[in-house]
């Protein structure tokens, strides 16, 4: 039933990825290509299934929330592209394929990934543009595009990107850490909620508790993913292990040692399931993919 749900959402995300993209004149070909190359190459889809979901569990179909979805995967989709250049993580391997600069060079890679950010403001905004005469439903979209402008930004995963490079190499304190990821992890997820929260007409009890739901399961992610790159296997997580610790990163396992970081990550999951608790059948999905996500790691 989870898994149905999970794909039912993922593969309506899939087939529309593409349509908010720009006309591009022929001569930015190769921008286009670079775009395209990342968003079509895989990913897990997390954040646009849970903008998407949170706007059914708010009573709401969740098409209409397409073009936020699509653009949360652009946002995401590019700070990926500039989190593997050579400046950051430099990292070849994403999506179990060749990372973007190793494809296109460095230069067309910071181009596809600015290009992914605006595109992803200008597919919100053109769907906001549907809805000048109806006040509440244009207030809702407005809503929805700025948790995502303050969840990716300098408020939120950039801040997070940076600390976690200024981390490198340096003691850092467990609130640091719990900062970092936070940040670059978890305020896109909770962005992803929110958005499709106020899409589906959120009542204040359940914005609170979707935001405290993400949250949680945004620091449970980066803790598995911190995991994974400990004692992942590449062809499974898509990219190259081990390469936290080759960059000093503060992460999860790094400050707080292996065991307690998979104790974290499984009380941060119960925490995220047992908010949504009191909706019993209405928040199934969610409960079961706080899960899921927290089973990725042995
Ligand atoms: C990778 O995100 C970066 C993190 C924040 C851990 P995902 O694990 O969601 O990557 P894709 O989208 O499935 O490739
Ligand atoms: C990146 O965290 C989070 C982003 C905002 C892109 P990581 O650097 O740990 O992500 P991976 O492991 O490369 O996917
Ligand atoms: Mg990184
Ligand atoms: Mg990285
Ligand atoms: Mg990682």
């Amino acid at each position: 039933m989870y898994n149905d749900e999970y794909l039912r959402l993922k593969a309506t995300i899939d087939d529309h990825l593409l349509d908010f993209l720009p006309e591009i004149d022929n001569k930015s070909n190769t921008l286009s290509e670079a775009m395209r190359y990342s968003l079509t190459v895989g990913g897990k889809r997390l954040r646009p299934v849970l903008l998407m979901a949170s706007c059914e569990f708010c009573g709401k179909d969740s098409k209409l929330a397409l073009p936020y979805a699509c653009a949360i995967e652009y946002i995401h989709t590019y700070s990926l592209i500039h989190d593997d250049l050579p400046a950051m993580d430099d990292d070849d391997l994403r999506r179990g394929q060749e990372s973007n600069h190793k494809v296109f060079g460095e230069a067309t890679a910071i181009l596809a990934g600015d290009g992914l950010l605006s595109t992803a403001f200008e597919a919100m905004m053109k769907d906001m543009l549907l809805y000048f005469d109806d006040p509440q439903k244009l207030k809702c979209r407005i809503q929805a595009a700025y948790e995502i402008a303050k969840g990716s930004g300098c408020r939120g995963m950039v801040a997070g990107q940076m600390a976690d490079i200024e981390s490198e190499g340096r003691q850092c304190s467990r609130e640091y850490l719990d900062y970092i990821h936070l940040n670059k992890t978890a305020s896109l997820l909770v962005a992803a909620v929110r958005a499709g929260a106020f899409i589906g007409c959120a009542d204040k009890q359940k914005l609170t508790d979707l935001t405290v739901y993400a949250e949680c399961l945004g620091l449970a992610y980066q803790i598995a993913d911190d995991l994974l790159d400990l004692d992942g296997q590449e062809a499974i997580v898509g990219k190259k292990t081990g390469k936290d610790a080759g960059h000093r990163k503060c992460t999860f396992p790094s400050v707080y040692g292996e065991e307690q970081a998979r104790d974290r990550l499984h009380e941060l999951t119960d925490k995220a399931m047992e908010v949504l608790a009191p909706y019993y059948d209405e928040a199934e999905f969610f409960v079961h993919l706080a899960e899921e996500l927290a089973v990725r790691v042995k």
